[in-house]
């Protein structure tokens, strides 16, 4: 009794302490690409320059300098279609996950996928980066990536069609389930988005949006990366199913949620279980489909809390084909929130 009173004044003294007179919090634009550029996933590389995958009008890596607010093309996958997510292994070396997909017809070509290597070691002095296929999947549609371990060449990607996530050896090829669970699973009713999503790995548990669910859970895990009990849910996102996309914690361990199914941000308090809308709303246009969010690394966006966001510009014009705004760049600053 007395526990359960702790851990409910605990959550209750969580949730007021969101400063919710800061809402919505303003966006700033930092860079708008033209319709039919789809941001999909946002790394900070060492110098502080953003690089963004895009999912379409091809498989490309751009960099985005969010001060002077401009971007540049680093390069072009031009085997597949689409990339999805990225990761940071060594030091300015990436891998970004690509395949081939129609999302006007939701769907992902089984076969097409692969994790690609992409060395950036040298840019800054050449201009030129070097890209490789290191992992060819039968069937997997990887998305969300995490890296395990740097050294060993150790990644994990949720596969986005089969609830499931693969352990990759980026310097061997050879990639394997080892992550299953039902909380992973795509609805039925929702099953053209992808289920898992976003991953980060924190204190023995592997968590997850479930963006056709609309779920954000977290499975017992092993150093390895190998499953050791059942998933449990976290909480529901702010809108339900669909919801939820690529998410990042802050130091603290408070969850912050793109949500490109619908057009809003979301935080997770930690040790809640209400997300809360930050930016965007139910029928605000200020970020149109927002994938995936990454905390700035700069000194001014760490006292101010700037989180980049990647944007879609808005999902439903992918599937009709009347394309009405292009992805972009986005920022908010969350210090704001007094989380
Ligand atoms: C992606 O689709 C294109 C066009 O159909 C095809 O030429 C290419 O081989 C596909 N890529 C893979 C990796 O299957
Ligand atoms: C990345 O490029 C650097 C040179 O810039 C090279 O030394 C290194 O071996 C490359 N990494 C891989 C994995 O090929
Ligand atoms: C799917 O079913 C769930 C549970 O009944 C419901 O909450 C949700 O709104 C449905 N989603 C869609 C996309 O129809
Ligand atoms: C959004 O707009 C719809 C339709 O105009 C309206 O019914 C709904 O109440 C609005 N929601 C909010 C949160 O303003
Ligand atoms: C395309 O979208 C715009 C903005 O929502 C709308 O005004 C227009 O009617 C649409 N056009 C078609 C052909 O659906």
């Amino acid at each position: 009794m007395f526990s359960s009173i702790a851990i409910l004044s605990g959550f209750v003294s969580v949730t007021l302490a969101l400063n919710k007179a800061a809402l919505p919090l303003p966006v700033t634009e930092i860079f708008q690409f033209p319709r039919g550029s789809y941001i999909e996933a946002l790394q900070f590389r060492p110098n502080g320059k953003l690089l963004g995958n895009l999912l379409a009008p091809e498989a490309s890596i751009y960099q985005f300098d969010v001060v002077e607010k401009s971007a540049r093309k680093v390069v072009s996958i031009p085997s597949v279609n689409g990339l999805y997510g990225l990761t940071e292994g060594l030091p300015d070396q990436y891998y970004a996950a690509g395949g081939n997909f129609s999302l006007r017809a939701s769907t992902r070509q089984a076969g097409s996928f692969g994790i690609f290597h992409v060395n950036l070691t040298s840019f800054d002095h050449t201009g030129l980066a070097t890209v490789e296929e290191v992992s060819h999947f039968a069937n997997a549609t990887p998305n969300g990536l995490w890296t395990l371990n740097a050294k060993t060449g150790i990644i994990l990607a949720a596969d986005a069609t089969n609830g499931v996530v693969y352990r990759v050896n980026v310097n061997t090829g050879v990639n394997e389930i080892t992550v299953s669970d039902p909380l992973m699973k795509p609805p039925a009713n929702a099953s053209t988005y992808p289920s898992p999503n976003g991953i980060a790995v924190r204190d023995g548990y592997l968590y997850f949006t479930n963006t056709g669910a609309g779920t954000f859970g977290r499975v017992p895990i092993t150093a390895a990366g190998v499953q050791t009990g059942p998933a449990q849910l976290v909480a529901v996102t702010a809108g339900g199913n669909p919801g939820g996309d690529d998410w990042t914690f802050d130091a603290a361990g408070n969850v912050f949620l793109g949500e490109n199914p619908n057009n809003w941000v979301s935080v997770l308090p930690k040790g809640s279980k209400t997300p809360v809308i930050i930016a965007g709303g139910p029928n605000s246009t200020a970020v149109l489909g927002p994938n995936t969010v990454r905390f700035g690394v700069s000194k001014l966006d760490k006292s101010r809390g700037g989180l980049y966001i990647g944007t879609s510009g808005g999902l439903p014009q992918y599937r009709s084909g009347n394309f009405t705004n292009g992805g972009g760049v986005y920022r908010i600053d969350t210090a704001v929130l007094d989380l």
